[in-house]
Parts: structure tokens; sequence; C-alpha cells
């Protein structure tokens, strides 16, 4: 069933669990994802970057009406919205949630920007996720240098004055492949969430460990983004495979299989089998 992204992240922070959000861009990668929901009983949230397909608009109908058919709540969130087009865009994809990403910004046109933003998206029911600090990229990881930490003061003005439902914080990953080992600060994630009081997010979940995923999961982070690990655990299913002669034409399949297989592992590291 389609749900709103925020009823599925209200039971998450209540039931102390997270849900996977891996990042879908075509048709196999979806219907991946939610098999993998449905064999496991678990909500799932859909990931989709603006530019995942050509169409938005085109994408949203395939991807809503797989998810109409589940038999577990599936939301959809516009991953990393780079602007008001994108997300307004979104909305009229029928997707159920969006993400304003403002964080490369600075604090009070982050907050402009996504306040104007939640009032269009509530509007209509639609989810926002914002996010405060910065999340950076995995290749330029210097476990000494961190610079983007969400600041717990700034984020309780930030959650008053936008009203988001919930927050993307910067403790300690990254997007992708990491360049030496993730040092996730949980001391800073459970003092975000006893101020914040509103399900909290993770990006970069690749490449993190599973023991962290985990540990955040029980200290308040609700959704946890995925993205390399999936499409890598996809490249390693299919070229696992023989592939010589016709079985070339079960490329998809092979594919498809790798990505479940991955979700179904994220499924049970943070929490939400049999939460649907
Ligand atoms: O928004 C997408 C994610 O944060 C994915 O990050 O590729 O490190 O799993 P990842
Ligand atoms: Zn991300």
């Amino acid at each position: 069933m389609l749900v709103s992204m925020k009823s599925i992240l209200d039971n998450a922070l209540e039931g102390k669990y997270a849900v996977a959000a891996p990042n879908v861009d075509n048709e196999h990668n979806v219907r991946a994802a939610i098999e993998a929901a449905e064999e496991m009983n678990s909500p799932i949230i859909l990931g989709v970057p603006y530019h995942a397909n050509p169409d938005i608009e085109y994408f949203g109908r395939i991807i809503t009406d797989l998810a109409r058919r589940a038999s577990v709540p599936v939301a959809i969130n516009l991953d990393h919205g780079a602007s008001y087009e994108h997300c307004v865009h979104a909305i009229r994809a029928q997707f159920t949630s969006i993400m304003v990403d403002r964080s490369q910004e600075p604090f009070e046109i982050n907050v402009a920007e996504t306040k104007e933003l939640v009032k269009v998206a509530h509007a209509v029911g639609v989810t926002v996720e914002a996010e405060l600090g910065h999340v950076g990229v995995g290749e330029n990881y210097d476990v000494d240098g961190y610079t983007g930490l969400t600041d717990p003061d700034e984020a309780v003005r930030f959650v008053e004055e936008t009203g988001v439902d919930c927050l993307a914080v910067a403790i300690g990953t990254a997007h992708g492949v990491y360049k030496g080992e993730p040092n996730i600060r949980f001391e800073l994630l459970e003092e975000l969430t006893e101020k914040l009081q509103i399900p909290l997010v993770l990006h970069g979940g690749s490449g993190s460990g599973d023991e962290n995923l985990a540990k955040c999961a029980k200290l308040g982070i609700c959704k946890v983004n995925l993205s390399n690990d999936l499409r890598k655990a996809s490249i390693e299913e299919l070229t696992s495979q023989d592939l010589s002669g016709n079985a070339v034409y079960g490329m998809y399949r092979f594919l498809g299989e790798g990505f479940k297989n991955k979700v179904k592992h994220y499924i049970t590291v943070l929490g939400s089998e049999g939460k649907a």
C-alpha cells in the first residue's frame, strides 16, 4: 500500500527501529525493493533522486502503481531535492514525501527555503525531510576533519522554525565508499534524539557497518538511506553467474536478486522485519 512517509517514521520512532530507504531508479530495482519488504513483512521507503529517471511523472506513475499493489506500507520520497521546482514536481508526480536538501546553504537560507516547501507539501499531505549539518562524500572522508556535524541547539531551532516531519543529521556517515573507517558519533545522536523528539534520518548507509547501523536504529535513527551497497550487490550477483549462451537473458533478474537480497539484509540489521 502507498502510505505517507510520516506514518512509517512515526511508528519506527515509537518502536525503536529504522526503515531501509533504498535508492531506486528503474522498474527492476523498485520491484526488488518491494519484494524484499514483502518477504520480510517490513515497511519500506523508496528513495528517488530527481534525475533517477528522465521523466519523473512517468516514473512516478510506475512506482506509485507498484506501491499501491504491495502488501506492505511503501512510501515514495524525493531524495536530495535540490530546488523548489524539483520538490513541487515530485509532489505532482505523486510522491508521498520530499527531501528538501539545503544543507550546504547557510542556516537562515536552509530554514527559509525548507519552511516554504513545508507549507506547500503539508497542504497536500506530503511529508518533508530536511538536512542540517552536511553528510559529505565518502571519498573525501577524513576521520579527524569531519566538519559538517549537526549542532543540536541549531537543530532544535531548525525543527521549530520549519515544521519538518523528520531531519537528516550528520553524525559521521558519508555517501558512497569510505576513505578510512566510519567514525559515528553516538553521543551526538543520543543528544539529537533527546532534544528533537522527531524521527531522524541517516544518509550514507553503505559501508557504515552493520553494528553501527543497528546501534543508530536503537538510538533514534528511523530511516537509513542506502545506495552504493545495493548497486554493488546487484552487479556482484550478475557477475557471479555463468553468463555464457542464453543465460544473458536473465540479466535483469540477476541484478534484481542481488539488490533484493541486500535490502533484506539491511531490513534485518535495522530491525524492521515484521513491522509492516
Ligand atoms: O541519499 C542516498 C544515500 O544517502 C545513499 O548513500 O550510497 O552511501 O548508501 P550510500
Ligand atoms: Zn543521501
